[in-house]
């Protein structure tokens, strides 16, 4: 917008007077736009942006009062200064002129002097208008960035250099684009201790263009003693000892540096660089505050990682606890979560479903640590009464696990895992689809498990026998008892059961 000569629209019927304004402000870097009437003005206006308009008053047709009306009224105009050109002096006609919405009167015959003085003025007030517009939509669009950039906000795998280059890609300049932008965006970041990524990116064939560089290019600015967080410096600034460091670094990447904006920590520089108009505080906290949401965001996801690394911690200790008066397992809770998350793979299960039940498979049998250690170690065949007594782990797990809804699915198998399709099954005798899928899906992994392994009261089968038993029946165990889609499922994916069963025995 300041790249080009301010546009003045001159109005007059009087071909005279226009080539009289036209001499006086061609020559001095504006470009004359004429027009002879006012309907011609405001086709003009429509066909290209004017700084300012120059309009007559005494007009046949439309005068100047209802020519500035109309461009008053207008959204699309209203911002362009209107000077009302008139040899008329009347209080009236100055009145007429300010209800019209004129900013400024100038008299005829003119004074050169005064016109020039008037327009420079009044193109400095529309340009510190459009720069406060421009500000405004820019706050307005960073703002609708920041509610998506929320929105879409992946808690646990936030990544602080992809989330730069979003914001890089909003505030930086593109071709023929807005030239209150900066050219191109220098970001450091430090992982702590020597590792350091510095990266310079510009906007070229409508692309994002990244330039990574060694590490060394920028100890200067691990050095900088008295650098401020926050920082902004025009041309005339860049010999302040401040600014030195930062002006090295712009040296060393071959950067001609015309003024700049930095943010800077120990852990994180950024610098936004050649802005197309010069740089304010206003640009500084613009940048100050993009950098402070992402390091927020950064920050929070660190947060929820943690929290979710807790999570799955207390989950496995838990399971862990309740093998206390069992015999040795190994990792069959492991390998039980595993299985699981194949199965839903294979039936094509949301993977938010997935990753919950890989891990919460792991409590199926939690409701254990109350069941009595000789029932559970018992060598040979239970009785009838012990076996009642084991069937109540099941309803002990419900217990445990209560409501929390983060363990609504760890409850839901704890209760259901040997429910039987047929409706065989304990302790409800729940049939087909009553059974809770995720207990399905764990009442066939969960027995896939328990035939590897050798128990007290059984030895260990190999893979082929395991899949036999399950998929033809032995008695004890028939096709039957599983939900036909989860077998389907589990003879679809039976290698990956070997597979995992040995990665992770032991
Ligand atoms: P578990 O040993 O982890 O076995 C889990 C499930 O795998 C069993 O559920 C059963 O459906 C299946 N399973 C285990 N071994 C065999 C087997 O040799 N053949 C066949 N066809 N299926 C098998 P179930 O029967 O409801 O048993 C639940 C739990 O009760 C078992 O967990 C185990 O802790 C205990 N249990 C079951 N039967 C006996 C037994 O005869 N003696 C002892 N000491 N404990 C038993
Ligand atoms: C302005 O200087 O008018 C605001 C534009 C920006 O810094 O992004
Ligand atoms: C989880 O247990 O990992 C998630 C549970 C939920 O989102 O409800
Ligand atoms: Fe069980």
């Amino acid at each position: 917008m300041n790249m080009q000569k301010p546009r003045i629209l001159c109005v007059d019927d009087e071909p005279a007077n226009l080539k009289l304004l036209e001499a006086l402000l061609a020559p001095r870097g504006y470009e004359v736009i004429k027009a002879t009437d006012g309907k011609e003005a405001l086709e003009k206006l429509n066909e290209q942006g004017m700084d300012i308009v120059l309009l007559d008053v005494m007009m046949p047709e439309i005068n100047g009062f209802e020519v500035c009306k109309k461009i008053k009224e207008d959204n699309r105009y209203r911002h362009i200064p209107v000077v009302m050109i008139t040899a008329l002096r009347s209080r009236e006609d100055r009145i007429k002129g300010i209800e019209a919405g004129a900013e400024d009167f100038i008299s005829k015959p003119f004074d050169h002097g005064e016109v020039l003085a008037r327009i420079k003025m009044l193109l400095k007030i529309k340009n510190l208008n459009d720069r406060l517009n421009l500000a405004y939509d820019n706050i307005n669009h960073l703002t609708d960035f920041g509610e998506k950039m929320i929105a879409s906000f992946d808690t646990l795998n936030y990544d602080l250099i992809f989330s730069f280059e979003k914001v890089i890609e909003q505030i930086i300049r593109k071709k023929d684009e807005e030239a209150w932008k900066p050219e191109m965006v220098v970001l450091r970041v430090s992982g702590g201790g020597l590792t350091s990524e510095l990266i310079k990116y510009e906007f070229s064939n409508s692309s994002l263009k990244k330039v990574s560089y060694k590490e060394g290019f920028h100890r200067c600015l691990v050095d900088a003693e008295d650098s401020r967080p926050l920082m902004f410096a025009n041309k005339i600034d860049l010999e302040e000892p401040a600014h030195q460091p930062h002006v090295k670094l712009f040296k060393s990447l071959g950067i001609d540096v015309q003024n700049y904006v930095c943010y800077s920590s120990p852990s994180l520089c950024i610098h936004a660089v050649n802005y197309g108009w010069g740089v304010s505080s206003y640009d500084a906290a613009v940048l100050n505050s993009l950098v402070m949401q992402s390091l927020f965001l950064r920050s929070l996801s660190g947060q929820v990682r943690e929290t979710e690394d807790a999570f799955a911690y207390t989950v496995h200790a838990l399971a862990r606890a309740s093998e206390a008066n069992d015999e040795d397992t190994g990792n069959h809770i492991i390998r039980v979560g595993e299985y699981c998350a194949l199965i839903s793979k294979q039936l094509g299960m949301p993977e938010n479903f997935m990753n919950i039940i890989h891990l919460q498979a792991q409590m199926h049998d939690v409701g254990k640590i109350h069941t009595p250690a000789g029932i559970l170690k018992k060598p040979g065949k239970l009785t009838p009464e012990e076996f009642e007594e084991m069937k109540r782990h099941t309803i002990y797990g419900g217990t445990i696990l209560g409501e929390h809804v983060r363990l609504m699915l760890a409850k839901e198998i704890a209760l259901s895992h040997h429910e039987r399709w047929d409706g065989s099954g304990y302790p409800h005798g729940l049939k087909g689809e009553q059974i809770p899928l995720s207990g399905r899906m764990l009442n066939i992994a969960d027995q896939y498990d328990a035939l590897r392994n050798a128990r007290v009261y059984k030895p260990a089968f190999d893979h082929q026998t395991a899949c036999k038993i399950i998929t033809e029946g032995d008695g004890r165990t028939m096709p039957h008892h599983f939900d036909p889609s989860v077998l389907q499922a589990f003879k679809e994916t039976a290698s990956q059961f070997e597979d995992v069963y040995e990665r992770l025995k032991g």
